[in-house]
């Protein structure tokens, strides 16, 4: 079956390892379109999303191969410049390869990436940007053409610090005619990673974290061999977990400079955080307080991908909690399952007001997207009684063993 059981209400008590990072892997992946040559990509989480792009760099005439957790993307024959249907709906991310394709063809035809139940997901802000570049962008009703001799450099700043726009500036950039500045860019590390991974194809970029990046074109990138840094919203999620179910784990390899903003909310709902160069440690010994008002935000505010697994959370702390998310605008499916185990949320546009109870009950839920799915486990840790979770295909878009990492942490969960 496609679920994941839990027998909840007991403490977690132990250790695991983070993975390494979907949403920095899967631009890195996009970005070997641009080298003609082999890349070693070290740390590649084995999931779902990851996947999904080795199929469509494979369609373009990419080879790509595993050992371990080692990918080895060949893309010196690519030898199609578009991206059908199916395979482009499925998954937002195959945007990511628009910029590199225009950079590496600067001829593409690609079907709109699809939207999500978590939002319409546009891309208007990545066609716009690339417009000013240069690329000559034609959209019909199932899909849109790209087309761009040479991109040129130039200086632009972008209406809203798009984390997808940002890769895709910097994808179409790296090799560009000339130096673009690009201002209002994104500051995730998630771009850094991607900044970091260019860098050393040889690629000419400054200011990566900052809200400006400076990237000077250069003819061409050479072969790398790169390691992903750990998941920040994975790290972050089992945080969330610790929170809601109590006990005490460390998180090996977690990237606590990068989780501030979780951290300092978990430490206020009465949570002892300990970080150290190998990680992080969480301490939750007794029940813990509400949060009275968080706001998702861009980085480095608290993330949106960790707004269901805190409600989850939040659920069960004393007193009440306000969520408002500002990133997605529809992110608080989760709400009636939550509410099914015993939660009392309720949502009023986009803020969902938390009302803590003394315990959730065990129950059949059903993922309808990926944090959200996450956000239903850490719920079953901390039910009491059994719980079943379906749709685990959606957990596995982006936890490489979320059921090992949490049997790690010594909580009865298994694949159903
Ligand atoms: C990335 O999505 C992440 N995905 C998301 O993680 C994350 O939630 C999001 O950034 C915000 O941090 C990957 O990195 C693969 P955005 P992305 O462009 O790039 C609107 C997860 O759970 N927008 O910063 O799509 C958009 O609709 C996923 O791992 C436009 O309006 O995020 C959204 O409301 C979910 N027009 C907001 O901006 C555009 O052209 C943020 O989107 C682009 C975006």
């Amino acid at each position: 079956m496609d679920s994941i059981h839990i027998y909840g209400g007991n403490f977690l008590r132990g250790e695991t390892k983070i993975q390494g990072s979907k949403n920095a892997v899967l631009p890195i992946l996009a970005a070997c379109l641009l080298i003609k040559g082999t890349c070693v990509i070290r740390n590649c989480p084995r999931i779902a999303d990851v996947y999904h792009m080795q199929n469509l760099l494979q369609e373009l005439g990419c080879l790509v191969s595993w050992a371990g957790n080692t990918v080895t993307v060949n893309a010196l024959h690519v030898n199609d410049n578009r991206m059908w249907g199916e395979s482009v709906t499925r998954m937002r991310s195959s945007v990511m390869l628009l910029g590199a394709m225009i950079g590496r063809l600067g001829d593409v035809t690609m079907a709109y990436p699809g939207g999500c139940v978590i939002g319409s997901r546009p891309i208007d802000i990545h066609l716009s940007a690339l417009r000013k570049m240069g690329a000559e962008i034609v959209e019909e009703e199932r899909f849109f053409t790209a087309k761009a001799r040479k991109l040129q450099g130039m200086e632009q700043e972008l209406p809203f610090p798009s984390v997808g726009a940002t890769e895709n500036v910097i994808l179409a950039a790296v090799t560009a005619k000339g130096t673009t500045v690009l201002r209002n860019a994104a500051r995730e590390p998630e771009i850094v990673a991607l900044c970091g991974f260019l860098t050393e194809a040889g690629a000419d970029i400054r200011g990566a974290g900052s809200g400006e990046l400076v990237i000077r074109g250069v003819e061409e990138l050479h072969e790398v061999k790169y390691t992903v840094p750990a998941d920040r919203i994975v790290a972050g999620t089992y945080i969330t977990a610790v929170l809601a179910a109590g006990g005490s784990i460390f998180l090996e390899n977690a990237p606590a400079g990068q989780l501030e903003a979780l951290l300092s909310v978990a430490e206020a709902m009465g949570g002892c955080v300990s970080v150290n160069e190998e990680g992080i440690g969480v301490d939750v010994i007794h029940k813990l307080k509400a949060f009275p008002y968080l706001k998702t935000e861009v980085y480095d505010g608290f993330p949106t991908d960790l707004q269901s697994p805190l409600m989850a959370a939040l659920s069960l702390a004393q007193g009440q909690s306000i969520i408002e998310e500002s990133i997605f605008e529809n992110r608080f499916r989760v709400v009636p399952d939550l509410q099914q185990m015993g939660a009392d949320i309720e949502v009023v546009k986009n803020k969902a007001y938390i009302s803590g109870v003394e315990m959730l009950q065990g129950m059949e839920v059903e993922a309808e997207e990926l944090r959200g799915g996450a956000a239903l486990v850490v719920a079953g840790l901390a039910a009491q009684g059994n719980s079943v979770v379906k749709n685990r295909h959606f957990i596995e878009r982006g936890y490489e063993n979320i059921c090992k990492d949490l049997r790690n942490l010594g909580a009865d969960i298994s694949l159903a």
